[in-house]
């Protein structure tokens, strides 16, 4: 792509916009800002860049590691990046970092990527199968390192044409960890004017991209309880205080703050997904341990649901004579993933140029979570799907099934969207004032 006629154009507009000290929508016509996705894509889509992409994460498939632990993952793509001359800071959260490309100065603009494998074995037999036991990149995370990798490649070699700066944020622990929460607690997204990120999806179209505005994923959060009562002999029910019965209908009774006390028209979730106890079918044991999780679409709703759900464990615990205590404190809660509504119609436009109009889907809100909420949280943010179904190619099993597979054909999609979202953005939205030239990351 040849992007140097631009650059006397967008030179004149930057010095234009430092003068006047107006916002949005650069004087780039809207058939130039439209060749930015186009040319992306195109380039993304060259054998030298797709099969980078393509090696990069199968390495990363090969050899998966879990949340806070991706070490040689970090490593592997800060190697990567040492070979592009883009520089970062490291580590941000144990693994995690986050790498610069452009003028140093605002604005900035995000794209994430989430680094973590899952602890589960892979099922699929194929030549790039996880060399690790009991682990697997079983989500695409592994698809998301190469795309952000390769939109920084396509950032690096057009860095003259960025009005501004983008960084590259490499999470750790995305599932269930919440290693976004500790990245923004270390100030990254200070000064930061929008963040952007993506999941791969089975259930789109490769081409496609799918999102709403608004609340896409709901907040959640996991809860463990010990059911205390009194063991002894299976034939002798009255000589014990018998904790699996307790337990059974403490179960049950969770089953009625969805269906009784919740708004029918409020979405919400309360799951039971373990259960422990006993170990011999003639001994009542001295305890049994529950846990799950719950999701909802507000903070208060999930508040709501954490204050009911150790109410009902342990008086309905107390009912059977059992006590219960509950913990709330394994995992950090989720808050629910917002997407910003002028976001939202920025992306569409800039998907739109690149994929066509048909092929931006609008989507319903799901009750899965994603740690994406903790920054969207702190700045404006925007949480995309990117299709990777190929309707005439054999069904894709879907993220965290062992027969989950990442159809490589979506890399140049997520690498061309990341990098167009980031250097359009910082071309139509420059800030207000030149004086706020001045704020700049203390990392540069
Ligand atoms: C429950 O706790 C009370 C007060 O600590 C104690 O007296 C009782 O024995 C406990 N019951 C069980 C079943 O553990
Ligand atoms: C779908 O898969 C077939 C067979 O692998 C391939 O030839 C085709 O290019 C793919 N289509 C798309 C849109 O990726
Ligand atoms: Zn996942
Ligand atoms: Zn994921």
């Amino acid at each position: 792509m040849d992007f140097s006629k631009w650059v006397p154009l967008i030179s004149t507009i930057y010095v234009l916009f430092s003068l006047t000290l107006t916002l949005l929508n650069c004087n780039l016509n809207p058939e130039e800002l439209a060749e930015i996705p186009i040319n992306f894509l195109n380039l993304a889509k060259r054998p030298e860049i797709l099969d980078w992409m393509v090696g990069v994460r199968r390495k990363l498939h090969e050899n998966p590691e879990l949340g806070f632990e991706e070490f040689e993952t970090s490593k592997l793509i800060r190697h990567e990046l040492d070979k592009m001359g883009i520089p970062y800071k490291y580590p941000i959260a144990v693994t995690g970092f986050v790498g610069f490309i452009g003028t140093g100065k605002p604005p900035f603009v995000a794209i994430r990527a989430d680094m973590d494998a899952l602890a589960m074995q892979e099922s699929v037999e194929w030549e790039h199968k996880s060399k690790v036991e009991g682990k697997m990149h079983g989500c695409g995370h592994d698809a998301h390192v190469a795309m952000l990798l390769g939109a920084a490649k396509l950032l690096q070699e057009h860095r003259h044409d960025l009005q501004g700066t983008v960084i590259l944020v490499f999470q750790p622990a995305e599932e269930g960890g919440g290693g976004a929460k500790i990245m923004t607690e270390t100030g990254i997204l200070e000064n930061v004017a929008a963040i952007f990120g993506l999941h791969v999806s089975t259930r789109f179209p490769i081409g496609a991209v799918a999102s709403r505005s608004g609340s896409i994923l709901a907040g959640s959060g996991c809860f463990e309880a010990i059911i205390n009562g009194k063991g002894g002999h299976a034939a002798l029910p009255q000589h014990t205080i018998d904790p699996i019965l307790a337990a059974s209908n403490v179960i049950v009774s969770l089953q009625y703050l969805v269906s009784r006390e919740a708004d029918p028209l409020d979405s919400q979730v309360v799951t039971v997904a373990q259960f422990q106890g006993g170990n011999a079918f003639n001994v009542i044991p001295d305890s049994a341990t529950i846990g799950g999780t719950f999701r909802a679409f507000s903070e208060e709703g999930l508040m709501g649901l954490k204050r009911r759900i150790e109410e009902v464990i342990t008086r309905q615990a107390a009912v059977h004579k059992c006590n219960a205590t509950v913990n709330f404190d394994d995992k950090p809660f989720f808050p629910v993933t917002v997407n910003n509504e002028q976001l939202h119609q920025y992306f569409r436009n800039v998907a739109r140029d690149m994929l066509g109009e048909r092929n931006i889907l609008e989507m319903k809100p799901i009750m899965g979570s994603e740690d994406f909420s903790f920054f969207a949280k702190v700045i404006p943010g925007y949480f995309y799907y990117v299709g990777m179904q190929n309707e005439t190619g054999e069904r894709l099993h879907p993220g965290h099934s062992p027969f989950f597979t990442v159809n490589e054909e979506v890399l140049p999609y997520g690498a061309a969207l990341h990098a167009s979202l980031a250097m359009r953005y910082l071309l139509e939205y420059q800030p207000k004032s030149a004086s706020s030239n001045v704020i700049s990351h203390d990392e540069l």
